[in-house]
């Protein structure tokens, strides 16, 4: 029995062991793992407290997937309802669709009893606001005197722009489990990129994109600059490599090897790398498992028998 999740996620990964040793089935696990995360106001890239999009509206994707079942599904844009992960895997259980977006998401949400509310907060709000303050010189708003700053959305903009263009603006959730009867399952949940344009949909609600589950293989899930999962299918592409009898390190950086030759020109740096980031969490059914990143060092959780800790993702580029 094992849990893995990415960076932010260790006391998921903690709650998903936890239920599955009680006996609750690994999708429910990961679902529960996650649901913490939505409701961290303090995660600025996942449910409740999420950077909103550039209009101001926080818009939530989230998928799931069952290897048992070999059935997922995902929503998308989802306004108003904090536990996207609860929705994708309703969606899953109670329809014959896989993918939900927007109002018709909302709808459903709304349906089977969900609680609509305003996941902004007010730190969020005041990000959004500073972004558009401070984006440009040519539009009406002016930049705030750096005195009047609250340091707290300062400190967001040092963490989260720090490095290279477009590497901060990302987070995610991911959380795969595999079961003591060998059984795998995974759940991917996010805010996506902060300011995004509304509408956008990046990875994470995506089957095979942003997470990846087949029973015979393993596990798969990503976290990072979601377009390029989308244009590469990283999660089921980095499953089918474990089929041919990679390990999940070697997997995994294959994926991100991949990645890198088919960027585009204006998204590498000067030395030819992507300047975006991109993490990917592998699980293999024998309970071999790997993290790796675009760019190093990072870690990402694990909870086992022995405890749950943090332990260091292998990076492409050092
Ligand atoms: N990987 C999360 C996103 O791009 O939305």
């Amino acid at each position: 029995m094992k849990v893995i999740a990415s960076h932010n996620g260790l006391v998921a990964a903690q709650r998903a062991f936890e239920r599955m040793k009680a006996g609750v089935a690994p999708l429910d696990a990961v679902v529960e793992g996650v649901e913490i995360i939505e409701d961290d106001a303090e995660e600025t890239t996942v449910g409740y407290g999420g950077i909103p999009n550039e209009e101001g509206v926080v818009e939530l994707d989230a998928a799931v997937m069952d290897g048992k079942t070999h059935r997922g599904a995902g929503v998308a844009a989802l306004q108003r309802v904090r536990h996207p992960s609860q929705v994708a895997r309703l969606l899953m259980e109670q329809t014959n669709r896989v993918l939900l977006v927007g109002e018709g998401a909302l709808k459903f949400a709304r349906a089977n009893g969900f609680v609509e509310e305003n996941l902004l907060t007010e730190h969020a709000r005041q990000v959004w606001l500073h972004w558009k303050r401070t984006r440009s010189q040519i539009d009406d708003w002016r930049a705030p005197l750096p005195e009047s700053v609250d340091p707290k959305v300062k400190k967001w903009f040092d963490v989260h722009f720090r490095g290279p263009a477009g590497h901060g603006k990302i987070g995610t959730i991911h959380v795969s489990a595999l079961s003591p009867s060998g059984d795998l399952a995974c759940c991917t949940s996010t805010s996506g990129h902060a300011f995004k344009l509304p509408g956008r949909v990046g990875d994470s609600p995506i089957l095979g994109a942003g997470l990846y589950a087949d029973n015979d293989v393993g596990s798969c899930g990503s976290i990072g600059h979601g377009e390029a999962n989308l244009e590469n299918v990283t999660s089921f592409a980095a499953i089918e490599l474990l089929r041919s009898g990679r390990s999940p390190q070697e997997a995994g950086l294959e994926m991100l090897r991949r990645i890198a030759t088919k960027t585009r020109p204006d998204q590498l740096d000067a030395h030819g790398r992507p300047k975006f980031n991109l993490w990917l969490y592998v699980l293999a059914k024998d309970g071999t498992h790997a993290g790796v990143t675009m760019h190093g060092p990072k870690q990402y959780a694990l909870a086992e028998e022995k405890g749950a800790r943090l332990e260091k993702c292998v990076a492409l580029y050092e």
